[in-house]
């Protein structure tokens, strides 16, 4: 098992200046409780109901993991609607009114309480129930449907992205409402079975409940903490734009040593296409591609800096013979706030045993792009089309297909909500939480902002080094815990 734990010296809060940016703070829209000694005895109840319960959402969480909702397969479909139904009742559990909406895809399950009144806030929880494949199989230790415990951790598929994260937001409103017997602010639990697969029915059902889903913030678990037991609110999520390219040559394969040398081989001029996507300094060298890259404030930069990060740790992490990158870039500069360009995947000729002698007649790649501010998946797709019509030799067909896009965010750091979020984790956590970025992507955060016009807040609560989307997720059971006592808090916060 492979157990990831950084160090834990905290910068001076003062080498942050960036965490309380002097932003025009907007009117604060939270309603406060009659007396503090009303709020204390709530939280108070609240923390109790926790202690007094949390073995039996240990044990549902197991529930929950077990089930093998894998969205990308379609043999799991009866899966991913027991999943949804599972959370429409746990929600109904908790005390909110729960629906399973159909969708073109799979179902979007809602949780509602708006019990503090049409004056009170409103906030929407978003998650996600659907999980990752689980293969390489033989590489987890113990199945990854069968969630187990070692030294503390829970292992099992989902444990961190997001199963794990979704439900512990679920268990701290049934703190609220059944241990505290209300909340300061009407809520609403949204989740997705499509995640994993690029959210394609996620939009238009926003868009089509739009009145439904008004909020005042938005806030989200599907990431991960900077170190472990250092609570983590996010500045950034980098975008994607993702690719297959395929080549294609003669009508079939063909003899290499009859046809090789007359025959331009779609392998070969497929490896010239990637190479041609960056150059020795590491930059994507499609032309135009920094066009519309964000060049950080000094400020964002320097904050980086001041986090304890370990290079030897991330490169245990990783296990390679050694790292590199972007030229003039740092370590978490070059994972967070620059783009990148990445073979995941190569398809071409024969890759079994010995030797065949072939000229292939295809070739694929898939190709993904992270992307950062303010560039566009759109934009990319124009881009690299040009830039491989250009490459590619005419006596090939390349034909470049997109899998699924989604827009870089930027968060808004104040605001009553951000505000609420800090103390609540330091409450939880017992250490103030650090901004930091994030190189994977949420594609429906950007759309929340845009189509409910309101902010979103990612705090995440999963370990680094979580294995998600690898063999061995896992998620340690104190983030579990913390981060619903750190949801509890946020509540108590906003109602406080
Ligand atoms: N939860 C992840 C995103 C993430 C990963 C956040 C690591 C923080 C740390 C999310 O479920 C995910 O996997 N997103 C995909 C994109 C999607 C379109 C398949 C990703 O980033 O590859
Ligand atoms: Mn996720
Ligand atoms: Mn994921």
């Amino acid at each position: 098992m492979k157990k990831i734990q950084r160090s834990l010296t905290l910068p001076p809060r003062e080498a942050s200046p960036w965490i309380h940016a002097d932003a025009k703070q907007p009117p604060d829209p939270i309603r406060h409780r009659s007396t503090e000694e009303e709020a204390r005895t709530h939280m108070a109840n609240v923390q109790a109901f926790i202690d007094k319960e949390l073995t039996r959402f240990q044990a549902e969480l197991f529930d929950f993991l077990r089930i093998p909702s894998v969205s990308a397969r379609s043999e799991h479909t009866p899966d991913i609607h027991d999943a949804a139904t599972w959370v429409g009742d746990r929600l109904r559990e908790a005390g909110l009114e729960a629906s399973v909406l159909e969708t073109s895809g799979h179902p979007v399950v809602l949780g509602e309480w708006r019990k503090a009144g049409p004056e009170a806030p409103t906030l929407l929880i978003y998650g996600h129930y659907d999980v990752q494949p689980p293969e390489p199989l033989d590489e987890w230790h113990s199945p990854a449907f069968e969630p187990t415990v070692r030294e503390g951790n829970l292992f099992a598929r989902g444990a961190s992205d997001d199963k794990g994260q979704l439900f512990l937001h679920i268990k701290a409103l049934e703190a609220q409402l059944k241990g505290g017997g209300g909340l300061p602010v009407n809520v609403v639990v949204l989740a997705e079975g499509e995640e994993e697969i690029g959210s394609p029915s996620l939009v238009p059902f926003v868009k089509a409940h739009k009145d439904r889903l008004a909020c005042d913030a938005v806030v989200i678990s599907d990431s991960s903490m900077f170190d472990q037991g250092l609570p983590s609110l996010l500045f950034s999520l980098r975008g994607l734009a993702y690719f297959e390219i395929h080549v294609r040559g003669p009508s079939g394969d063909l003899h290499s040593g009859t046809y090789g040398g007359a025959v331009v081989n779609p392998g070969n001029v497929l490896a010239q296409i990637v190479a041609s996507l960056k150059d020795s300094h590491g930059r994507i060298a499609i032309p135009g591609f920094y066009d519309d890259v964000l060049e950080w404030d000094l400020e964002t930069r320097e904050a980086l800096q001041a986090l304890p990060f370990d290079i030897e740790e991330f490169k245990g992490e990783v296990g390679a013979p050694g790292l590199n990158g972007e030229r003039g870039y740092n370590l978490l500069e070059r994972i967070w706030i620059r783009p990148t360009c990445d073979v995941n995947g190569l398809l071409c000729g024969y890759t079994g045993e010995g030797a065949k002698t072939v000229l292939p007649a295809r070739a694929m790649a898939k190709v993904s792009f992270r992307l950062v501010p303010n560039q566009t998946p759109e934009r990319v797709k124009e881009l690299l089309e040009v830039h491989v019509a250009n490459v590619a030799p005419s006596e090939v067909n390349v034909r470049i297909e997109e899998l699924h896009g989604g827009r870089p965010w930027k968060a808004e750091l104040s605001g009553a909500f951000f505000e609420a979020a800090q103390r609540a984790l330091e409450k939880a956590f017992g250490v103030p939480p650090v901004l930091t970025g994030e190189g994977g992507s949420i594609p429906i955060v950007v759309d929340f902002q845009e189509i409910l016009d309101a902010p979103v807040l990612l705090m995440g609560f999963a370990p680094p080094g979580a294995n998600m989307h690898a063999p061995n997720e896992w998620i340690p059971l104190v983030n579990f815990e913390k981060g619903i006592r750190a949801m509890a808090e946020f509540y108590g916060e906003l109602g406080g």
